[in-house]
């Protein structure tokens, strides 16, 4: 099979040709670039040096070369492409945003400056993320050629750590916070003052609070998550950190009245109750994730970090029941790069064309 990457030469779509060089049932990668167009890909990345010496096309000629399409382009400029590809007949996994809202184009507009170019696309697409439409993808796959909508990275990491508590009732209704921090690529390789080293290494900053254009995103899939329950508010506050790659997102979840647990007293250790509240959690989430390959939900005592799932597909999420005993804290780790770009768009191009979930995915976590 022919896989096709526009905009390879950025970070994500690098990362895509670093995952797709390594998947079995791709047997070549064509590559398109407006600013490198004619040069060769290991020329760009020197890491991909005597692995991947394609040279870069045109964006429409990678389209008529491949199986299924890749975009990996700023927002707002590769509806057109979708257009071809559905033109063609073949699947088109956008890591934009253009195709994350599809049934509200309003908040699009309004977070992203820009309408919906080819409006009858969005009644083609499904928002990618998998663990929550995985038999959506499933079903459109059967009938045709798909639009992915890959989630952003911050929204992955913040809706799989909610996501159960949601689904199952623990939350109690009002405000779930998220705090998340991420690594300098998820800004992407053009340079920029914030990202300059001298200016964000050895500082963790927020930044866009009350204003970051995940937030909207984030809101929707919480909403979605907890069908038949109530919707959260939601405040995110986005930080850089000084590191390559990952996100951790700590997500403050008020229980219902049901799951709540009387706190031990005033500024005393964890009571007997909340470490079994606790433990009846973890045991929760672990069950609502077993299916899932890539999802681990981490043993007591052992607290989600970037470093445990880099250069993987892995969300790694702990839970706790704060010494209030009436909100729930989870941690969840990505790889931003992986797990909240790349690596879930071959996951989702694994489900479109049947292939094992698993499959070019399974590495190991670079601890260092
Ligand atoms: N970085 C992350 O952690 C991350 C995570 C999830 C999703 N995403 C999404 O993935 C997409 C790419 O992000 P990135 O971080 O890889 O950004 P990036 O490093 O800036 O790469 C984007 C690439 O797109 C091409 N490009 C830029 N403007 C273009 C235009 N007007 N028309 C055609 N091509 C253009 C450029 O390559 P050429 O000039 O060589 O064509 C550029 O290298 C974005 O939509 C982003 O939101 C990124």
């Amino acid at each position: 099979m022919i896989a096709g990457i526009i905009g390879a030469t950025g970070y994500a779509g690098a990362e895509l040709v670093r995952l797709l060089s390594g998947h079995p049932k791709i047997e070549k990668l064509v590559l398109s670039s407006v600013s490198f167009e004619g040069e060769k890909f290991e020329d760009i990345y020197p890491n991909f040096l005597g692995r991947v010496s394609a040279s870069l096309l045109k964006a429409e000629d990678v389209i008529a070369a491949s199986d299924v399409v890749f975009s990996a382009l700023p927002h707002a400029v590769g509806e057109p492409f979708a257009a071809a590809c559905m033109e063609r007949k073949i699947h088109f996994i956008d890591l934009s945003a253009d195709f994350r809202f599809d049934d509200d184009e309003a908040v699009y507009s309004a977070w992203y400056g820009k309408t919906y170019q080819y409006p009858e696309l969005h009644k083609k697409s499904v928002y990618g993320l998998v663990e929550l439409n995985r038999r959506k993808i499933k079903e459109l796959a059967a009938k045709g050629s798909v639009i992915i909508g890959n989630p952003g990275c911050y929204p992955t990491g913040a809706s799989l750590g909610a996501f159960p508590a949601l689904a199952k009732g623990l939350f109690g209704g009002g405000t779930i916070i998220v705090d998340s921090a991420s690594g300098t690529s998820g800004g992407g390789r053009e340079p920029s003052r914030s990202f300059h080293y001298s200016e964000c290494a050895d500082s963790v900053a927020p930044y866009k609070v009350a204003s970051h254009r995940h937030s909207p995103e984030i809101a929707r899939n919480m909403a979605a998550m907890a069908a038949g329950f109530p919707s959260p508010q939601v405040i995110f506050t986005p930080h850089l950190a000084p590191m390559s790659r990952g996100i951790l997102s700590t997500i403050y979840i008020p229980l219902s009245q049901k799951w709540r647990v009387t706190p031990g007293g005033a500024n005393m250790p964890p009571s007997k109750e909340i470490e079994a509240k606790t433990e009846e959690i973890r045991a929760l989430y672990a069950d609502f994730y077993k299916d899932e390959p890539f999802v681990r939900v981490l043993p007591a005592g052992l607290a989600a970090a970037t470093n445990r799932v880099r250069q993987s597909n892995y969300c790694d999420i702990s839970v706790n029941v704060d010494l209030n005993g009436s909100t729930l804290i989870a941690v969840t780790a990505i790889d931003n790069m992986v797990k909240g770009a790349a690596g879930q768009a071959v996951q989702n191009m694994n489900i479109l064309f049947g292939f094992d979930e698993k499959t070019g995915l399974e590495a190991i976590p670079a601890l260092f």
